[in-house]
C-alpha cells in the first residue's frame, strides 16, 4: 500500500518536474477507484452539487453536504492526499467564519487541505486559514461559485486586461500563504507565465499543459455527467451509456422472467415434501 503523500511530497514533485494527477470524487466507490488508480490527489469539489446532487450550479451546496461527502471519500481513499472544497457561503462572511468552516474539514472529515475560490478579494481569508495551520489551495480563473458575476461558465484571461487581473490574483493567493493554486479555464500562455512566476505548485483544469499537474472532474472524464461537457474535458469512458444499457437489459430480463435464474436463488435444505407439509399448516 502506498504511503499517503504530504504537502512536502507535492513540493518535491514540482521540484523534480513530475506532473501531479488530481481528480474529483464525492463518494466511497469513486474515491476507492481513484486510490486504486494511483491518483496523487483527490478534490471533494462542490461540483458535487451538479455531478451528484442534481443542482444547476454549485451555489446551493452546504457545509453539511461537503462534510458528509468528504467523510465518504476519506473512507474510500484513506491513503490519498484529499482536499475539501469550501462551498459558497462558508467563507464569504468573515475571516473568522472561514477559519471555523475550514477547521471542520480537518476535524470532521480528515481532509489534508481546503480549497477556496478567488484571488485578491479572498486574500485575507486565505491568510487567516493558513495561519490556523491549514493547507490552502487557491482557485482563480473561471470560479464556478461566481459564474453569475462572470456572466456564465466562461474562460478567463484571454485578453490582456483580464490576464493582468489573473496575474494579480495569483500573486495575492501566494502572498496570502496558499500552498498551491488551481487555474481554471485560461489560455496556456497565461498558465505558463503564472507557473513560472510563482514558487508554489500551480495546477490546472482547462488551463493547458504548462503547469505542475492536472485536475479533472470524475463525472466529466467518465461520462457520468450528461448536462454538458466543457471544451477542456477529455472523456475516457462513457459510464452513463454502460449504466443505461445495463439497466435496460435488467428491465427486459425482469419483464420476460429471464432474471433471476436458478444460479441466483437460495435452494431449500430440507425435502420439498417437508416444505409442502409446512405450507399445508398455513393453508
Ligand atoms: O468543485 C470543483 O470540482 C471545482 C473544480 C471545478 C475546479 O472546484
Amino acid at each position: 500500500m502506498a504511503r499517503k503523500k504530504s504537502i512536502l511530497d507535492l513540493y518535491k514533485m514540482k521540484e523534480e518536474g513530475e506532473k501531479l494527477t488530481w481528480i474529483t470524487a464525492y463518494d466511497f466507490p469513486m474515491a476507492s477507484f481513484a486510490e486504486q488508480a494511483g491518483m496523487d490527489m483527490i478534490l471533494v469539489g462542490d461540483s458535487l452539487g451538479m455531478v451528484v446532487l442534481g443542482y444547476k450550479g454549485t451555489v446551493p451546496v452546504t457545509m453539511e453536504d461537503c462534510i458528509s461527502h468528504c467523510q465518504a471519500v476519506r473512507r474510500g481513499a484513506p491513503n490519498t492526499f484529499a482536499m475539501g472544497d469550501m462551498p459558497f457561503g462558508s467563507y464569504q462572511i468573515s475571516d473568522e467564519d472561514a477559519v471555523r468552516n475550514a477547521v471542520r474539514f480537518l476535524k470532521e472529515s480528515d481532509m489534508d487541505a481546503v480549497k477556496l475560490e478567488g484571488g485578491v478579494r479572498v486574500a485575507s481569508r486565505i491568510k487567516a486559514i493558513s495561519e490556523a495551520g491549514i493547507v490552502v489551495c487557491g482557485h482563480i480563473g473561471l470560479t464556478p461559485q461566481s459564474s453569475g458575476a462572470l456572466g456564465g461558465f466562461k474562460a478567463q484571461g484571454r485578453k490582456v486586461s483580464g490576464a493582468r487581473d489573473m496575474i494579480r490574483d495569483a500573486l495575492a493567493v501566494q502572498d496570502a500563504g496558499a500552498r498551491m493554486i488551481l487555474l481554471e479555464a485560461m489560455p496556456p500562455e497565461l498558465t505558463a507565465f503564472i507557473t513560472e512566476l510563482l514558487d508554489i505548485p500551480v495546477y490546472g483544469i482547462g488551463a493547458g499543459l504548462p503547469c505542475d499537474g492536472q485536475l479533472i472532474i470524475c463525472g466529466d472524464m467518465l461520462g457520468l455527467f450528461q448536462a454538458f461537457t466543457p471544451k477542456f474535458v477529455k472523456q475516457y469512458a462513457n459510464v452513463a451509456e454502460i449504466c443505461v444499457n445495463a439497466m435496460k437489459a435488467y428491465v427486459d430480463d425482469v419483464k420476460h422472467s429471464a432474471f433471476p435464474e436458478d444460479k441466483h436463488v437460495y435452494h431449500i435444505q430440507d425435502s420439498i415434501e417437508d416444505f409442502e407439509k409446512l405450507f399445508d399448516e398455513f393453508r
